[in-house]
């Protein structure tokens, strides 16, 4: 089975504005990038088409939230298929800032890690029909936007069981084949030693992925 290429994704969240995201970008099309590392800038829906035309084809562009319906009367909303239609391929979704503050559900309430973990994914897994096109991240919550990291150890340990749980409850391929990659706090600095672990295939990265360190991130493994 083919290894699974690392993957590095940059949530800009509710950040930037024309200008800074322009330079951000002529930054990331200029840097020299691995090119063993996907890499997938997460846009404002308002700046999607913005970054998918100024960033180089090499950098997938991502939706932070859609609605699984193709078009209708949910004012606010983007759908799957006008995503695609601008030419981004990946949309972020259940990202625990739309579970906290606008109270969506993956269906569970908080617990220890490993119950919470599982819980998610399963509610993930009940609605995967081809999962070559999903990359799970793991975000434990008290890491994200703190400075408070996860251990490497800490990281690996919820990878790997995540990983186990995708072998017994879908497939040996899926587990083997789908990325786990690891959000909460990742910098240039922190993100070697967390690139080193067997089951972190890459990052999702907030407010470092606004900085010019997310080239580092992104060349973290290579
Ligand atoms: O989706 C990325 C994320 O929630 C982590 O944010 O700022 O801790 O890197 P940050």
């Amino acid at each position: 089975m083919a290894p699974r290429k690392f993957f590095v994704g940059g949530n800009w969240k509710m950040n930037g504005d024309k200008k800074s995201l322009g330079e951000l970008i002529h930054t990331l099309n200029g840097a020299k990038l691995s090119a063993d590392t996907e890499v997938v800038c997460g846009a404002p829906s308002i700046y999607l088409d913005f970054a998918r035309q100024k960033l180089d084809a090499k950098i997938g562009v991502a939706a932070q939230n859609c609605y699984k319906v193709p078009k209708g009367a949910f004012t606010g909303e983007i759908s799957p298929a006008m995503i695609k239609d601008i030419g981004a391929a990946w949309v972020i979704l259940g990202h625990s800032e739309r579970r906290h503050v606008f109270g969506e559900s993956d269906e569970r309430e908080a617990g220890i890690t490993e119950k919470v973990v599982f819980e998610q994914t399963k509610a993930i897994a009940d609605n995967v029909k081809d999962w070559s096109k999903v990359v799970l991240a793991y975000e434990p919550v008290w890491a994200i936007g703190t400075g408070k990291t996860a251990t490497p150890q800490q990281a690996q340990e919820v990878h790997e069981k995540l990983r186990g749980w995708l072998k017994s409850h879908v497939s040996d391929a899926v587990a083997q084949s789908t990325r786990i990659i690891y959000g909460g706090s990742v910098t240039g600095s922190n993100c070697k030693e967390l690139a080193s672990q067997h089951d972190v295939d890459g990052f999702l990265v907030g407010g470092a992925s606004l900085k010019p360190e997310f080239v580092d991130i992104i060349n973290a493994k290579h």
